[in-house]
């Protein structure tokens, strides 16, 4: 069996030709006798490895150098408790606010109240069931002056995404990209900190992104954190505080290689965005045999939850869209119906041969 069409929401499809160096440089690295997987992080291979990872990820994302970039272990998740626990000074008083959209935002709020004694949610859709953005005039802080405010900038199970940056002014916006990262172009300055689970768009799993500005880096000098949940440590060490996840990293650097060789995240937006015009527009297009849960203006490019007017076809749809090499189309469990991941690492003819399947099965069907 050849490459199958893999809509999974992650660990998702990565770029072919990545997979095809990696394979080449598996046992003998560039002549160096030794697999990546096989070097002491602080070789002279391995360093030029992770110095370039993150020069590239500085460039494709315009990251300024008053930006720390991290590679850290512990995927989004362990970033939910470390954000609040180096971002707010003083945890007994301060607040932090958080605008829910999702499973997600609502799991990073729970560690939050774990570690701080205040939280705050500014926002939620939960009332639509997060089928919607809420905008930023519909926002209610905790007062002028929280530590931050946390959104999650795309929601992976019920597929929205925001389609403006927020303006906090100065109170640092902390974001949560696991799944849209360099997906689109961003105003990196706009930010406090943004982190994201490699294994959607960047890389494999194993290793998380964190991009930070350096005035929030130490914050608690006397707060005695564990070292490894303690973003200073890791700035003053390069991400080499202990052994970093060294192949997730090799490989998170070919995928930022393959963008830059796509025309950069400009020309990966512009490809994103008609992937996402094709499927929605065959959903919508469907009179009604195909639906989207999600309103047109929070619609995620990235994660395209549809079910069937007819519920009782879905598992027909499923297994007769896997028989045609369109894998991993069921929807999350708490969601139902199907959701098509569409990353930047996903073909477009992957997204050509999804929709032509919709259109004959609801020929069939229909
Ligand atoms: C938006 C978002 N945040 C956080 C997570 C959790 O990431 P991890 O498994 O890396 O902890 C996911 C995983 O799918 C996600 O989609």
């Amino acid at each position: 069996m050849g490459r199958i069409h893999n809509f999974s929401a992650g660990p998702a499809v990565l770029p072919l030709p990545v997979l095809e160096q990696a394979r080449d440089d598996m046992v003998d690295y560039k002549g160096s006798g030794l697999s990546v997987m096989e070097m002491s992080h602080r070789s002279k291979e391995y360093l030029e490895i992770i110095t370039n990872a993150e020069a590239l990820l500085r460039e494709l994302m315009g990251i300024p150098a008053n930006y720390k970039v991290l590679f850290l272990q512990g995927g989004a998740t362990l970033q939910f408790a470390m954000v609040p626990m180096n971002l707010v000074d003083d945890p007994e008083n301060q607040t932090a606010d958080y605008v829910i959209t999702g499973a997600w935002s609502k799991k990073a709020l729970e560690e939050a109240r774990k570690v701080l004694k205040n939280t705050h949610v500014a926002a939620s859709s939960a009332a639509e069931k997060f089928t919607r953005i809420p905008r930023q005039d519909e926002w209610q802080l905790s007062g002028p002056r929280p530590a931050f405010v946390h959104i999650t900038t795309n929601n992976t199970i019920y597929g929205t995404e925001y389609s403006y940056t927020p303006d906090t002014g100065d109170i640092p916006l902390v974001a949560d990209a696991s799944s849209n990262i360099l997906s689109r172009p961003v105003d990196v300055n706009r930010f406090g900190l943004i982190y994201a689970g490699a294994q959607k768009n960047l890389g494999p799993s194993g290793v998380t992104v964190v991009i930070v500005r350096e005035d929030l880096v130490g914050l608690r000098p006397n707060a005695n954190l564990p070292v490894m949940l303690d973003y200073k440590p890791h700035v003053e060490n390069g991400s080499m505080l202990n052994t970093p996840p060294t192949y997730a990293i090799y490989i998170l650097g070919l995928v930022l290689q393959w963008v830059k060789a796509q025309g950069g995240v400009n020309a990966i937006e512009t490809r994103n965005l008609r992937k996402a015009e094709k499927l929605y527009g065959a959903i919508d297009g469907s009179n009604g045999f195909y639906a989207c849960p999600v309103k047109v203006d929070s619609r995620s490019r990235m994660n395209a939850p549809f079910i069937l007017a007819n519920d009782a076809l879905t598992e027909t749809f499923l297994a007769e869209a896997k028989k045609a090499g369109l894998s991993q189309l069921k929807g999350h469990r708490s969601v139902g119906g199907m959701r098509a991941s569409m990353y930047n690492a996903l073909p477009e003819e992957s997204v050509d041969a999804l929709v032509e399947f919709m259109a004959g099965f609801a020929q069939r069907n229909g």
